[in-house]
């Protein structure tokens, strides 16, 4: 483990982490933010979906990362009143959206699910949506709102024919027909291009700064790395780490990396490690030698030699931890 100081602690239960470095200030006072979710959990038979979650969003754009399975969808669910939590409290804009109509009324929702109305047009669809929230005239609100996604509301094509990401802008157009003041976006980044991706990201930003709170899901790390905002690393349910991007960054790096070295002399070449100082930890996995390290490019540079001063032969090095489910992993063990 790392002497350094951790730029990003996990949060503690009563601190609301949407701040960086929020996390490691103590205080007594519930969380407050445009979202509140407070010792939040949330379990489906024996499956534990969400795990004691406390977190709370102000306005602008906050990220949800985490891994298939992670609890983002569900806690989504949970904000929007879509299912209630078995333990804790969700709490939007102060309210329950669960019993309170106003409040939903105030959130968008783009789900996860590709599912469009897919004989529909864009406007068609955006209209639909704008009529199930009740706004006084459909067509003139899908209209301004597939303006601020960039689609043309005449295009006139069933969004069967769109794009991904036109089918992407067109269900956040669908979120925003009623000009909410919270947005959950679980995943609109998914299935992006590059082009695509930045065009949508600066679009989460622009709402961001107009004072809506913005809560986009996402599983991929580079794709919430452009976007300015907090993050907030949902695994196994749980909270494990929050900041912005460079703070987690840093988090990662700063984790035992585990690499395995394939020589000859294993045993030897595990007891010099040791002795060298370059590993934290080290087992013998047949003839390969399995070290953890915290200093991988002194372990890079010292391996050769030290095989050479045992006189055994070195075969191969390679970093067995390096995808983004290992950090995850380590996110939750560190806990
Ligand atoms: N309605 C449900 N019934 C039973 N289990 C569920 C239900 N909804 C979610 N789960 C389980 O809860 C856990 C969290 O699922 P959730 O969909 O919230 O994760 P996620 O982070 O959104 O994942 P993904 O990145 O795949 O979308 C998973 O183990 C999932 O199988
Ligand atoms: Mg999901």
């Amino acid at each position: 483990m790392s002497s350094r100081p951790r730029p990003v602690a996990a949060p503690r239960p009563d601190v609301a982490a949407d701040e960086p470095g929020a996390a490691a200030v103590a205080s007594a006072a519930p969380p407050a933010g445009m979202v509140e979710v407070h010792g939040v959990s949330k379990f489906f038979g024996d499956v534990v979906a969400v795990s004691d979650v406390t977190f709370a969003v102000r306005a602008g754009v906050t990220a949800l990362l985490g891994p298939n399975g992670a609890g983002k969808s569900t806690l989504f669910r949970m904000m929007c009143g879509l299912t209630p939590p078995s333990r804790g409290t969700v709490r939007v804009l102060g309210a329950d959206a669960r019993s309170d109509r106003d409040v939903r009324g105030r959130i968008g929702l783009s789900p996860q699910q590709d599912a469009l109305f897919d004989r529909l047009d864009a406007l068609e669809f955006t209209a639909v949506a704008a009529a199930t929230q009740g706004v006084t005239d459909p067509e003139a609100a899908a209209r301004h709102a597939l303006g601020i996604v960039e689609l043309d509301p005449d295009d006139g094509r069933p969004v069967s024919g769109y794009s991904k990401g036109m089918r992407q802008r067109t269900k956040l157009a669908a979120a925003l027909v009623h000009d909410p003041e919270v947005l959950i976006l679980d995943e609109p980044l998914n299935g992006l291009d590059p082009v695509q991706r930045r065009r949508m990201i600066e679009l989460l930003e622009e709402l961001g700064a107009q004072g809506r709170c913005v809560l986009v899901s996402s599983h991929v790390l580079e794709e919430v790395a452009r976007l300015g905002s907090r993050i907030l690393v949902i695994a196994q349910g749980r909270l494990v780490a929050s900041g912005d991007y460079r703070e987690l960054r840093e988090l990662m790096d700063d984790r035992p990396h585990r690499i395995s070295i394939e020589a000859d002399r294993p045993r030897d070449c595990a007891a010099a490690l040791v002795t060298s100082g370059t590993v934290v930890g080290v087992h013998i996995d047949g003839d390969v030698v399995v070290a953890d390290t915290l200093e991988v490019d002194r372990l890079g540079r010292e391996i050769a030699p030290l095989a050479k001063d045992l006189g055994a032969r070195l075969r191969e090095v390679i970093p067995l931890d390096e995808d983004l489910e290992s950090v995850f992993r380590y996110l939750v063990e560190r806990r």
